[in-house]
């Protein structure tokens, strides 16, 4: 056991062993962090999946800035009591597009990951403005302002461009025409064909927030109505390999 011995001289020697230390750690990090450069993904494929349009993504953006994240989670763990509340359990591949993520478990309000849908538009409206009116117990802060905050989307392209440098794909012809969707989606007079022909025709096309100008309110309307809607749970199964 002579090797063994030699440990007395690493111990009593701290220099050499911060040395060791530091390359144990070295070939560890490598081992592990190594083979994700060579997978071909980690995130498994999920069909529906597909980019913020622009007006959702500056609802993002509104959400984000407002730190609504403070107070709401958008994963739902695979936890009976969660998946019984909120619904099917996030995927990796519905937060593929979120730059920052959304992910967390500290709820002072519920998770919101497939929010989209179980409320009217009007709820949402009523909501932001005054949480009490419909939730008399509740403590989320008012948000009334959003709804005369007007908005244009003149700089959403550039928000878009900023998440396809980080591999959101967004292509040419959807930063081009970033700010005429933005405007065609709270619009249902407006032609919207080419917003739906570049995201979908899921997309929802209305006029959110219900008034006449196009404001912040509709932005973050249109944001929590789409979230959790993508993918089509009646028809996915989990692929257990993974
Ligand atoms: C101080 C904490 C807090 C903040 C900040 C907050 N909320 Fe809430 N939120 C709550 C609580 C508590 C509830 C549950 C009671 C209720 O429905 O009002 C809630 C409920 C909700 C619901 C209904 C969810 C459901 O499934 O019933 C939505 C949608 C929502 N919040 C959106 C937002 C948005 C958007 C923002 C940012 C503009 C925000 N919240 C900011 C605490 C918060």
């Amino acid at each position: 056991m002579a090797i063994l011995d030699k440990h007395k001289i690493l111990e009593t020697n701290a220099t050499l062993l911060l040395i060791f230390s530091f390359l144990v750690v070295t070939i560890g990090g490598i081992v592990q962090i190594t083979p994700l450069f060579y997978l071909e993904n980690t995130i498994e494929k999920v069909e529906g999946m597909r980019p913020y349009t622009p007006l959702e993504m500056a609802g993002r953006e509104i959400y984000i800035r407002e730190g609504c994240y403070v107070c709401h989670s958008q994963m739902i763990r695979p936890m009976r009591d969660e998946v019984e509340r909120y619904g099917h359990y996030s995927l990796a591949a519905e937060s593929m597009y979120d730059h920052p993520f959304q992910w967390g478990s500290k709820r002072t309000g519920p998770d919101l990951a497939r929010v989209g849908g179980r409320y009217s538009d009007q709820w949402h409206v009523d909501h932001l403005r005054d949480p009490q009116s419909v939730v008399p117990e509740s403590v989320m802060p008012k948000y009334g302002f959003l709804e005369h905050r007007k908005i244009d989307g003149k700089y959403i392209g550039d928000v878009m461009a900023a998440n396809a440098l980080v591999g959101t794909p967004y292509s040419e012809e959807m930063l081009e025409n970033a700010q005429a969707d933005f405007l065609a989606q709270a619009d249902p007079d407006s032609d919207y064909d080419g917003l739906l022909e570049r995201y979908g025709d899921k997309v929802n096309v209305r006029n959110f927030d219900g008034q006449p100008e196009l404001t912040e309110a509709d932005a973050l309307v249109a944001y929590l109505q789409m979230l959790g809607t993508l993918v089509d749970f009646s028809t996915f199964t989990p692929d257990a390999s993974r």
